[in-house]
C-alpha cells in the first residue's frame, strides 16, 4: 500500500478521492492551501493535512521526505474556463509553473525512482470539440487559457516521466457532477421550491444551453485510484479521457429534475 501525496484534496474531486484511497488501504497525505478548498472536507478522513502552496518548495521538500511519498495524485489547480480568460497569467502560474515545481521536487526527492504520478487534466484541453465523442486522438481547437495551461502540464508530465523513468497517468476528466451525500444544488432548489438559475442560454446547441458529459463525482474519484494501482503494479505511462461519451444539456438536466419532482420519473 502506498504513501500518497494528494494535492488539492480539500477541493471537490480530491476530497471524494480521499475516502476511496483510505478504503483501498493507501495512506494519503493532504496538501492544499485552502484558497478554493475546505478543511471540513478533509477532517472526517483523519489523515495528515499540510496546509501550503505548491509554489513553496521549502515546504514541499520535507513533506515528500517525511511521509516517504511513493506516489502523487495531483488535483491542485485553478479550474474555471471563464476566469482563465480574465487572468491567464494566474492560471499559468497555478496550473503550469506550480506543476513544474511539484515535478522537480518529486524527482529531486528520489532521483533513481521518482514517485509515480496521476495528473488530473481536463476535457478543456481539447477546446471546442472537432469530433464527438472526444477521443484521445481528437484534434484540439480554440483552447481556453485553462485548457492550454493544463495541456502544457500534460506535455511536461510526458517529457519528464520519460526522461526520469517514473510512471505517470494523465486523466482528462469531463464534468464531475453530484455530491456525497447526493444532493446537487438543482435538486436542493427543487426540494426547497427556490429559484435555480441557468448560466448561459445562447450556446450553439439545440436548446441553447451548454452540453456537458456529466460523470458522478464518486465514479470519477475512482479513476485516479485505479490509475495509481495500475502504476504500482507496473503499468505504463499513458493518457486517457474519462467521461461517459454522452452529453446532456443543462436544460435537459433541469427538466429531468422537474419531472422527478412531479413524480413522473422514479429514482432507483
Ligand atoms: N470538477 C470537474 O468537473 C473537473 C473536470 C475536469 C478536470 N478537473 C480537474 O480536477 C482537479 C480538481 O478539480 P476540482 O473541481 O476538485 O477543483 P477545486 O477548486 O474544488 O479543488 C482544487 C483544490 O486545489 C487547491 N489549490 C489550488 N491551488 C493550490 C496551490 N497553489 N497549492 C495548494 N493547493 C491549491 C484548492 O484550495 C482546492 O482545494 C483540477 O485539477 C481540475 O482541473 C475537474
Amino acid at each position: 500500500m502506498a504513501h500518497v501525496l494528494v494535492t488539492g484534496s480539500a477541493g471537490y474531486v480530491g476530497s471524494h478521492v480521499l475516502a476511496l484511497l483510505k478504503r483501498a488501504g493507501h495512506h494519503p497525505v493532504v496538501f492544499d492551501n485552502l484558497t478554493r478548498g475546505f478543511a471540513e472536507l478533509v477532517q472526517p478522513h483523519a489523515v495528515p493535512f499540510v496546509r501550503g502552496n505548491l509554489a513553496d518548495r521549502a515546504l514541499l521538500r520535507p513533506v515528500l521526505h517525511d511521509y516517504q511519498i511513493d506516489a502523487i495524485l495531483h488535483f491542485a489547480a485553478l479550474a474555471f474556463v471563464g476566469e482563465s480568460t480574465e487572468v491567464p497569467d494566474r492560471y499559468y502560474r497555478s496550473n503550469t509553473a506550480n506543476g513544474l515545481t511539484l515535478l522537480e521536487e518529486a524527482i529531486a526527492y528520489r532521483p533513481e525512482t521518482p514517485p509515480a504520478l496521476v495528473f488530473s487534466s481536463t476535457c478543456a484541453a481539447y477546446g471546442t470539440p472537432t469530433q464527438l465523442p472526444i477521443r484521445e486522438t481528437t484534434a484540439r481547437c480554440r483552447i481556453s487559457p485553462y485548457g492550454r495551461c493544463k495541456l502544457s502540464m500534460e506535455w511536461m508530465v510526458a517529457d519528464l516521466s520519460h526522461q526520469h523513468h517514473f510512471g505517470a497517468v494523465i486523466l482528462r476528466y469531463f464534468n464531475a457532477a453530484g455530491a456525497d451525500p447526493p444532493i446537487p444544488s438543482a435538486i436542493q432548489a427543487a426540494e426547497a421550491g427556490s429559484p435555480f438559475f441557468i448560466h448561459g442560454d445562447d450556446f450553439d446547441t439545440p436548446d441553447g444551453t451548454a452540453i456537458r458529459d456529466l460523470v458522478h463525482v464518486r465514479d470519477l474519484a475512482a479513476a485516479p485510484i485505479d490509475a495509481l494501482d495500475d502504476l504500482i503494479a507496473g503499468g505504463e505511462t499513458t493518457d486517457l479521457n474519462f467521461g461517459t461519451g454522452v452529453g446532456h444539456s443543462v436544460r435537459q438536466v433541469v427538466h429531468c429534475i422537474e419531472r422527478m419532482r412531479r413524480g413522473a420519473v422514479g429514482v432507483r
